[in-house]
This record gives structure tokens, sequence and C-alpha cells, in this order.
């Protein structure tokens, strides 16, 4: 190592817990959040036969992205009542709070929720907000909701989930997004169900740049308005559009353990996550599907502290980066941005 570098990192305290840090998570698909047994466990008391989604070791088991996409939806098909998002609310929160999380947003599909059915719908966003009360009062952690639609199941359902999302924005749906197969279609086909978001006063994120290269992070901007990316990694392929992120103060949800076990790169040494914050890109980190990445939040914590030598001081940055771009209004940022400041020294 050279002497300066040496010196600089002789500055550094990275003997540090991330565990005892708190987190802001923005980037969660509440699904995606289930744990294995979770979902055997319903599937057991339904009687229900899932097929191909697990491996010998009971963890989900897929091949690639779009194999990705069809577990996640397979298991999912166990998830058929208000009571059972009810359930798993409770034992996604479980998992985010166990890891400092005190804030969390997650991605939450009408399309599985009742079939983009608006009375149905509000059935299941009442039993999934009656336990994230619960959860918020007996853990500490506040959940909101980003209502996202599937790019693969196409521009007309996202209307319909568009229009469920209106009907129900406010002070706990506070945002709209799209997920699902980058490779389907254009953000442009969505631009009315984002006009319809937007209109109902919803914050606005997409999935871009995870799977497609600069140009679909400069679409999802332009043709769908959005303040926040999900991914938006692959951005670093054109520096322009990174020094347009850092100016515009578009913030990206970054999600370096889904990247990797996806293999949009080899490992985190060679995630984008670090040179795009040197370049002023605002980054948050958040870890998308957890159990289907064999991660967490103090994984991805440990693995950034280990691999860019991320100290204290840059994890407080993340935070506040996430706290800033959180969709919910400014009175829970104000009483979250207090319990941030609070963490333990
Ligand atoms: N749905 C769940 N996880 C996703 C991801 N990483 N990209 C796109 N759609 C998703
Ligand atoms: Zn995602």
């Amino acid at each position: 190592m050279r002497d300066r570098e040496r010196d600089r990192d002789s500055d550094l305290d990275l003997e540090f817990d991330v565990a005892e840090l708190r987190k802001v998570e923005l980037h969660l698909h509440h699904e995606g959040a289930a744990p294995p047994e979770f979902i055997r466990r319903i599937a057991q008391e339904k009687r229900i036969d899932l097929g191909k989604v697990f491996d010998a070791r009971g963890n989900y088991a897929y091949t690639d992205f779009v194999d990705f996409l069809r577990v996640y939806e397979a298991a999912t098909e166990v998830l058929k009542t208000p009571e059972d998002y009810a359930r798993l609310t409770t034992a996604v929160l479980e998992q985010s709070a166990e890891n400092g999380v005190i804030y969390s947003e997650t991605f939450l599909s009408p399309d599985f929720c009742g079939g983009s059915d608006v009375g149905a719908w509000k059935e299941y966003l009442h039993a999934i907000r009656e336990a994230a009360d619960a959860a918020e009062r007996n853990m500490g952690i506040v959940l909101r909701g980003v209502i996202t639609c599937i790019r693969h199941f196409g521009p007309d359902k996202a209307r319909a989930t568009a229009a469920c999302a209106a009907e129900t924005a406010g002070d706990w749906i506070v945002g709209f997004g799209i997920a699902g197969d980058e490779a389907k279609g254009k953000p442009k086909d969505f631009s009315y169900a984002f006009d319809m978001a937007r209109e109902a006063g919803l914050h606005l994120t997409a999935h871009a740049g995870e799977w497609g290269g600069p140009q679909s992070v400069r679409d999802a901007i332009n043709d769908l308005g959005v303040s926040r990316i999900g991914h938006g990694v692959r951005a670093i392929e054109d520096l322009a559009l990174v020094d347009q992120l850092a100016e515009s103060g578009v913030v990206l949800e970054v999600c370096p353990g889904s990247n990797v076990a996806l293999r949009v790169y080899p490992d985190i040494a060679r995630h984008p996550i670090q040179m795009l914050r040197e370049r002023g890109v605002k980054v948050t980190v958040s870890t998308d599907d957890p159990p289907f990445f064999h991660t967490t939040m103090n994984r991805e914590y440990e693995a950034l502290r280990t691999t860019f030598s991320w100290d204290r001081e840059v994890f407080a940055e993340i935070a506040r980066n996430s706290l800033d771009a959180a969709f919910c209004d400014a009175d829970t940022k104000a009483k979250l941005a207090k319990r941030l400041e609070e963490t333990p020294a």
C-alpha cells in the first residue's frame, strides 16, 4: 500500500459494529422480503404445492433474473388474503428492526393484493397498516408504502395499479414506482400511470439502470419524472449522466448485494457505489429482496465497511441521504432525524 493511502486509512476508525448503526431503507419489495420459512408455513397451512421455488437447503432457488422473477411470483401465489399480508408485514418488519432499520419504505403491488381491484386493495392495505402500526408500537420501526406496478404485466395493468395508488395516496401510501423486467417495454409506455400517481400527490421512483444501461436511467427521469431511481448503478457507464445525477440531486436506491447475487457485477469490489458517491451522486443502501440474495442491512453495511473502508461518517451520510430522499412527510422525517442523531456512539 502506498504511504499516503496508509496514512489516510490509519485516520479511519473501522473498528465498529455496523449492527449498532441506525438505518433507513428505501428499496424493499414486500414479498421479496418474505423469509422462505414463512412462505413454506403458509403453503403448508393452505396445502399449496409450490413447485420449484426452494433448493435442497430450503433457500429460494433461481438461475438468473428472469427465473428470479418467476420464483418471486410463485412464492407470492401463497399469499391470498389481507391476513396473509398482515402476517408478512410483521415478519418483514421483525427482520428490518433486528438490523437497526428505523424507517423503511416497502414496495407494494396491488396486482398481488386483490388483482388491482380498488375495493380489494383497500382491504389488503388496511391489514398491512394495522400490522405496521403494531410493529411501530412494539419495535419502533416506521413503515410507509410505495405502490409499484410491474413492468412485464404491461401498461394497462399499470393504470389499474395507479388507480389503486391514487385512491389510497396519503400519509401512509407516499409513493409510486415500477419494478419487474426492464427488458419489457419502455418507460414512456408507463407515463400515463405515472401522471395519475403524480396528480394524486405521490412521489415517484422507477427501477432503471439495473439491467438497462445509462439510457434507461435517462428515460426514467425524462419520461416518468422520477426523483429517485431504483438501482440506477449502470449510470456509471456514462460519466455525463453521472454528473447530471449529481447536479440534479436524483437519488439512487442502491442495492449492492442484489446486484452481486443477480450478477450485474461479479463482486462487491467491482460494484460502482463508491465511484458514484465520490463523483457526488446521492446514494443510499438497501437490500431489495433480502432472503433471495442472502443479505440483510447489516450484511450490506459490513460488506461496504470492509470493501471500501466506509467509516461511521460515511454511513451517517448514507442515512441522512436516505432520510432526505424518503417520501414520508416532514414531521415524520424530523422525528426520525432525531433518532438518527442518537445513534449509539
Ligand atoms: N422485483 C423484485 N426485485 C426486483 C429487482 N431487483 N428488479 C426488478 N424488479 C424486481
Ligand atoms: Zn427492486
